[in-house]
């Protein structure tokens, strides 16, 4: 992990925004720096939708004009990070526990711009945990359903219900994490729709043919990938 790849990434993208545009803001320290350097910029009549509370309570603090995905129909752009970019720009995403808004803001969008540090690159997807948000309510059995599926995907790991310090991690809409350790994803559109089957699973940090362009920060400046 580089703070100044991050940072590069971050800055390289607010470029790419213009004046009047409606814009998604991701989640997590990457999109960060990317809010902080879209305020810089002081463009004339943006609307920004955030992704999750943390977002929304940075770009307010920083002065960036905040609406919502209920008040606009559709996103120009959304800039967002990601935990691994693997080959034709799939991700794994959630890692700050963000994913449903995250997903809802980017399939909202005319174009979606990942931007990450270059450890994030990948041949294949897994070796980050796969998060997957569930429904509270049930969570246990919900559980014991995503293992099953694993299981048919060869994944023998059962996916870890997520903890901080102060107890069991709350998504901004209410849910629970379950973080599946899966080594390697050797097909991810399958695993994708298999999870999304299980009731109780609400989204799963899987993004596929969502990202249309990632900017990665290296040591010397910025690399573009396409799919
Ligand atoms: C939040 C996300 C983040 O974009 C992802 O975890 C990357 O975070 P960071 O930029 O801090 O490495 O998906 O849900």
């Amino acid at each position: 992990m580089s703070d100044i790849q991050k940072q590069r990434a971050g800055e390289a993208a607010a470029l790419r925004v213009e004046a009047g545009m409606i814009v998604g803001l991701g989640t997590g320290s990457t999109a960060a720096w990317f809010v902080k350097a879209l305020a810089a910029r002081n463009l004339s009549n943006l609307r920004c939708v955030p992704t999750s509370e943390a977002t929304a309570d940075l770009a307010r603090s920083l002065g960036l004009p905040l609406t919502t995905l209920e008040d606009v129909s559709r996103i120009d752009l959304t800039v967002d990070g990601a935990d691994e970019v693997g080959p034709g720009l799939a991700l794994i995403k959630g890692g700050g526990a963000a994913l449903l808004r995250e997903k809802l803001v980017w399939e909202a969008s005319d174009r979606c711009l990942v931007i990450a540090d270059a450890a994030k690159v990948v041949t294949t997807l897994g070796a980050f945990p796969l998060p997957i948000e569930v429904v509270a309510f049930g969570h246990k059995t919900t559980g014991n359903r995503i293992a099953d599926v694993l299981s048919d995907h060869d994944i023998s790991q059962p996916a870890r219900l997520r903890q901080a310090d102060r107890g069991i991690v709350r998504t901004d809409g209410g849910n629970v994490i379950y973080d599946a350790r899966c080594g390697a994803i050797h097909d991810p559109a399958r695993l994708a729709d298999d999870l999304k089957l299980i009731t109780g699973v609400v989204e799963h940090g899987l993004f596929l043919d969502l990202a249309d362009e990632a900017i990665i920060g290296t040591d010397s400046g910025v690399e573009t990938l396409t799919p």
